[in-house]
């Protein structure tokens, strides 16, 4: 008989409280139209996005989290000592080592947090949100900090027609906290490593390191590019708007409620049209409310839905105690989707 103490957590988790923070500079469709041939009407129509929000060189990837969690942990009513896990979802920290949570995790104010980054793309809040809920109900930690955080500004190619007009900088973040009863339903995920080719990072930094210019991709002046995000925009299109809504059913089905008992809708923002065909595959009625955040936010990625979940909450779209469908899907290819009660 083993004589290892069985942990001891909370019976369930939700989530406590939710802050954001968008880049000062917003990004209207005429300056991305200054690099690719195209027009805003074409943006507009195609991805539903009118602006985005860039980041300032102050605006770095731990800066914009600490600023959002600071508003998570205030919404949660708690204090930063109380955390005891930081989990930080990004694909644009540019440092292999060490992870940017630690940074965030001490700057906050935690006391020695466990902190640790993910990379599962747009589906990265998701991902993050499991994992609290996890080490919630297992006792490793009582409150923790998810965050999502891009600058997608850095990894992006503006001379890229098929996805210059597309991605965003930003945070979101949430503290999940111990619950009485089930306001965090069964997450269901997973990945199709089949399709990693159709988003992806265009070179390696090795290769670019390694400097040998006949392997890399030149800008109009024959210049070295930075790596950036590529993307085959329609396969990724078909498999999110097939696919994507049969995960999200999933999730409603595992959660053991229908679309007539959802209050708002929160899938990744990747494309207007994508959420509209998920809205009507999934049948959702009239008085759920759907985030379309997207117009003036772009695709953040991993930051996404905890973006529109604070805009939601702070408009009044949606209240605090709504039962909300969310959804994250992208770069791997991954997902994860659940049913959350809204803090
Ligand atoms: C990127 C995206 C908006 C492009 O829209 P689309 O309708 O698929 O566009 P297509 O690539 O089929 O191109 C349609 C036409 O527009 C043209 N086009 C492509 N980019 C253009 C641009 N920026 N401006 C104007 N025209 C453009 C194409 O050349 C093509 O012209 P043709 O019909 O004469 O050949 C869309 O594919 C998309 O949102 N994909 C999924 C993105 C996503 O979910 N990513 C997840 C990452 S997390």
């Amino acid at each position: 008989m083993s004589k290892i103490k069985a942990p001891k957590g909370a019976p369930y988790a939700r989530i406590l409280g939710v802050g954001g923070y968008r880049p000062v500079r917003v990004v209207p469709n005429e300056v991305i139209l200054e690099k690719i041939d195209s027009s805003d009407e074409w943006i507009r129509s195609r991805s539903g996005i009118e602006t985005r929000h860039w980041a300032n060189d102050e605006e770095t990837v731990a800066a914009m989290a600490i600023e959002a969690s600071g508003k998570a942990i205030a919404d949660a009513g708690i204090t930063a000592d109380q955390i005891g896990a930081v989990v930080v979802s990004t694909v644009s920290h540019f440092k292999q080592t060490p992870a940017i949570a630690t940074e965030i995790a001490d700057k906050l104010g935690t006391h020695k947090a466990a902190a640790f980054d993910i990379s599962a793309g747009c589906a990265g809040f998701g991902y993050g949100l499991t994992l609290a809920k996890g080490m919630i109900t297992e006792g490793s930690a009582e409150h923790v900090l998810v965050i999502g955080v891009e600058r997608l500004s850095d990894l992006t190619d503006l001379e890229d027609r098929a996805t210059a007009f597309l991605f965003g900088d930003g945070a979101g973040a949430v503290v999940v906290g111990p619950s009485d009863e089930p306001r965090i339903g069964p997450t269901v995920w997973g990945s199709e490593g089949d399709k990693s080719e159709t988003i992806k990072q265009t070179v390696s930094w090795n290769e670019l390191h390694a400097g040998d210019v006949s392997k890399l991709p030149l800008d109009s002046e024959g210049n070295v590019k930075f790596p950036a995000i590529t993307q085959e925009g329609q396969a990724v299109f078909r498999w999110a708007v097939f696919e994507m809504a049969k995960i999200a059913q999933q999730a409603l089905d595992a959660a053991g409620i229908t679309a007539d008992d959802l209050d708002v809708f929160i899938p990744h923002q990747a494309n207007v049209r994508i959420i509209d065909s998920m809205v009507k595959t999934l049948k959702l009625p009239e008085h759920v409310t759907v985030a379309r955040d997207i117009r003036t936010t772009g695709n953040t990625s991993a930051a996404s839905i905890p973006l529109a979940m604070e805009r939601l909450l702070a408009t009044g779209e949606a209240k605090s105690g709504d039962t909300a469908l969310i959804i994250g899907f992208g770069a791997g290819l991954v997902y994860a989707a659940s049913v959350v009660t809204l803090p």
